[in-house]
Order: C-alpha cells, then sequence, then structure tokens
C-alpha cells in the first residue's frame, strides 16, 4: 500500500479538492490505532491508479459503524470501477461485523448522491464548511459582544503552559461538550485519547489554540478549539456548557481563537457546521464566515443477521 501512496494523495486530492501531501498522508497513516480498522484498495487501469476505496474507524460515526470512502477519477466513471470497489468495501465491512457503514458525498454532485442512493445508503446530515479569511478580518464591529463577556464577569485564558492534570480536565470537559452537539448526540463519550488526537496534540500540540471562557467562580463556561493544516486554521469545536448558554459567550470565543490564528499567521479559518445548528451558524455569520459547498453523511444499516 505504502508504494500506492501518491498515487493515492495525487488521485484523493483531485476529486475531493484537497491539498494534503503524501508525508501528511503517511504520518496520518502511522498515528492510527493498530485496534481500529483501516483497510484501503486501489483499482487500476491501464497501469494507473483510477480508483481508490477506504474503509475505516472514524470517531465522528454512530457506534459499530465503518467508514466508507469510493473515489474515481473524473475520467474514468461509468465503466464499473466504483461499483466493483464499493462490493469490496461492503463486503469487508460485513465480514468485521460493523452495524452499518457511513459515507460522505459532496452536495454538489448529484450523480454521486444517486450513486450511493442505489447502494442502500441514505441520507442522515447535511453539513457544510464555512471559512473566514483572516488577512481582512476586522474585530471592530465585535468589541461590544466583547465587553458584555467582561461585564458578566467572564475572562478569556488558554491551555498554554498549563500542567498535565489540567489539561487532562480540559480533554474531559472537551468530550462532555462534544456528546452535547448535534453531531455526537446520543453517542457515548469519546475517550481521552481520541480528543487528543483530533486536537492534534500528540504530534503538533498547540495548546494555547484551545481558548477557555472562565466564569467569576473560576468555572469553564465554554471552550473553542483550533488545530492547523498548513495555513488554514480549523475551528474543530465551539461549545459553550449547557447552563452558561444564551449569555452570547460563543462569539468571544471565536474572536479569541481568531486574534491568536491571526498571530500564528494563519490566513483563514474554516468550519464544518451540522446545517441544523441554528446558534452556531448565527454566530458564524456575524463573523463574515462565507458558506462553501457542503456534504451529505449518508448511512446504510446492516440488518442484524441471527445466528442460529
Ligand atoms: C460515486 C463514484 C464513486 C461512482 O464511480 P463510478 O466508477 O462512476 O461507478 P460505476 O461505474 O460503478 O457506477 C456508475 C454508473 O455507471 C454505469 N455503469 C457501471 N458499469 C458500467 C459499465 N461497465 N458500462 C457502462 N456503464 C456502467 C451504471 O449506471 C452505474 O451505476 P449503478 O452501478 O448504480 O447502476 C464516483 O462518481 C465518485 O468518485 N464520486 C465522488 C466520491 C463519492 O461521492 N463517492 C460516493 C460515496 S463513498
Amino acid at each position: 500500500m505504502d508504494a500506492d501512496a501518491p498515487a493515492w494523495v495525487a488521485l484523493s486530492n483531485l476529486v475531493l479538492d484537497r491539498t494534503v501531501t503524501v508525508e501528511a498522508f503517511r504520518a496520518g497513516e502511522a498515528r492510527r490505532d493498530p485496534q481500529q480498522l483501516n483497510r484501503r484498495w486501489v483499482a487500476e487501469r491501464g497501469g494507473e491508479v483510477q480508483g481508490l476505496a477506504h474503509l475505516s474507524f472514524f470517531p465522528f460515526d454512530p457506534p459499530g459503524f465503518l467508514h466508507a470512502s469510493v473515489l474515481v477519477h473524473p475520467e474514468a466513471r461509468g465503466r464499473g470501477l466504483g461499483r466493483a470497489l464499493w462490493a469490496e468495501v461492503e463486503q469487508a465491512a460485513r465480514e468485521a461485523g460493523a452495524a452499518g457503514l457511513a459515507a460522505d458525498v459532496a452536495d454538489t454532485e448529484p450523480d454521486s448522491l444517486a450513486w450511493a442512493e442505489r447502494r442502500g445508503l441514505r441520507p442522515h446530515a447535511h453539513r457544510f464548511a464555512s471559512e473566514l479569511d483572516l488577512t481582512t478580518f476586522d474585530e471592530t464591529p465585535h468589541r461590544e459582544a466583547l465587553a458584555r463577556a467582561a461585564a458578566q464577569g467572564v475572562t478569556f485564558t488558554d491551555l498554554g503552559g498549563a500542567d498535565a492534570a489540567t489539561l487532562e480536565q480540559y480533554l474531559n470537559f472537551f468530550a462532555d461538550r462534544l456528546t452535547e452537539t448535534p453531531d455526537l448526540a446520543g453517542h457515548p463519550r469519546w475517550p481521552p485519547k481520541q480528543v487528543r488526537e483530533i486536537l492534534h496534540l500528540d504530534h503538533d500540540p498547540r495548546p494555547d489554540w484551545l481558548v477557555l471562557a472562565v466564569g467569576p467562580d473560576g468555572g469553564w463556561l465554554g471552550t473553542t478549539a483550533l488545530v492547523a493544516y498548513q495555513l488554514m486554521a480549523y475551528n474543530e469545536l465551539t461549545a459553550v456548557h449547557p447552563q452558561a448558554r444564551g449569555q452570547g459567550l460563543a462569539l468571544p470565543l471565536k474572536l479569541h481563537a481568531i486574534r491568536r490564528a491571526r498571530e500564528a499567521g494563519l490566513t483563514a479559518m474554516r468550519t464544518n457546521n451540522h446545517s441544523r445548528n441554528a446558534p452556531m451558524l448565527a454566530v458564524n455569520r456575524r463573523l463574515g464566515f462565507e458558506a462553501r459547498p457542503g456534504r451529505f453523511e449518508l448511512h446504510q444499516l446492516f440488518a442484524l443477521t441471527s445466528g442460529a
């Protein structure tokens, strides 16, 4: 598989409009938990890799599900490559005892959506990315929101220089807030190791990008967390404790994250939102985030087979 890594990265970057490097791909593979399923297939025609399939554990999927991805070069579509790759993926998932499959399709690709629906996948959620240009962002219109938070005795800090116990407390706080998002409501709480991974704490740690809103009594009211992909700041989560909601803290939290990203020379901030997450969408709009094309998350639930 490693020999196919450059072809894999080239084709997936082309189809998914990404700029992942072969080095970052290999590093990501090396960090994967060997206990969790991770299988890849390539389909070649005339000696060229023209199709890819990936079956793996993805922490945002429902418990027991595996994440499937099949991609075919735009010029090689309609020749059965996708069908053959999907058959492999589905069989491997069933053999692994998965409860079902989750997959993503761009909301700009009706043909791919129809193809996935013919395979029994059904839309479960719609998310879209939005992006903020950090090179032109102006904080001035939002000073009032910062002043309102200050008037309530709320201060903002980050995990830069925090000791191990405080970081551990943060990982638990983050895991609790995750289960309150529309994405992970009803899912089991993530183990700290999983939180460390999405926050890049073991390979590109930036504890100073983990921002906290702290109440007058020192209690943690909310957080926002950034990781970087090249010059892009990715906002993994902005969340306010249920008891501190409605006090206007989400926007100041994000402003503090924006400040840190700009200080680090990052040029854009990106976030992914569930289409039904009205409060977060409103905050992002006010800050000037612009919506980009999104994707459907599709699910296929496998029928339970009797062991008799
Ligand atoms: C969705 C995607 C993987 C389909 O790839 P593909 O190689 O075109 O898939 P296929 O050729 O197997 O199927 C496309 C259609 O072409 C036709 N087709 C398949 N084999 C054919 C053949 N030998 N001759 C003529 N037509 C054929 C069929 O109508 C087929 O649909 P069906 O199998 O549902 O009846 C591709 O469009 C893609 O990469 N999209 C972006 C990623 C994505 O959204 N993936 C889906 C979620 S994992």
